[in-house]
């Protein structure tokens, strides 16, 4: 499985359930709670394996990539203590849904610029084999990925 393939079908997966979450009625706190630890879940094991294994491979082999992947640690550090909120928070209180909407829209963006911004340099510098060698690496390491987001190196300061 080639790297970038992988982090796009996990963008991919959480997009599904953003949208899913979208169209929850307002009152379906037991779908919404369920939604929720299913996005804390992806969204960790996936800002996991990008920090541990796609991010330094790839700052290493395109230097020039080092502003934006600083940028998206930044990213996963907001998103990961928002998730953290999000696993203690009773979908019934008032500032559950703003919290995802906000959560979504940050994620949203941070994809985008992942998808449009830099990850085609990255796969221009590396090349198929690297590709597939760092593909098969983030599978292998993503069920052992924390459930906690706050184990994640993103979330020091
Ligand atoms: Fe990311
Ligand atoms: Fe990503």
């Amino acid at each position: 499985m080639d790297a970038i393939v992988l982090l796009k079908d996990d963008h991919k997966t959480v997009e599904k359930l953003f949208k899913e979450f979208e169209n929850a009625g307002e009152r379906a706190y037991k779908k919404k709670r369920e939604l929720v630890d299913q996005i804390i879940e992806e969204l960790t094991a996936h800002a996991h394996i990008e920090e541990q294994i796609f991010y330094p491979a790839a700052r290493e082999s395109v230097p020039e990539t080092s502003g934006h992947v600083l940028e998206s640690v930044e990213e996963h550090h907001v998103v990961v203590w928002m998730l953290s909120e999000l696993a203690k928070l009773d979908p019934k209180d008032e500032r559950f849904d703003a919290k995802v909407t906000v959560l979504i829209e940050n994620v949203r963006h941070h994809v985008e610029e992942e998808e449009q911004e830099w990850f085609p340099q990255v796969r221009e510098a590396m090349g198929r084999k690297r590709l597939q060698e760092l593909g098969e690496e983030m599978e292998k390491a993503k069920p052992a990925a924390p459930r906690d987001p706050l184990a994640l190196s993103s979330a020091r300061t």
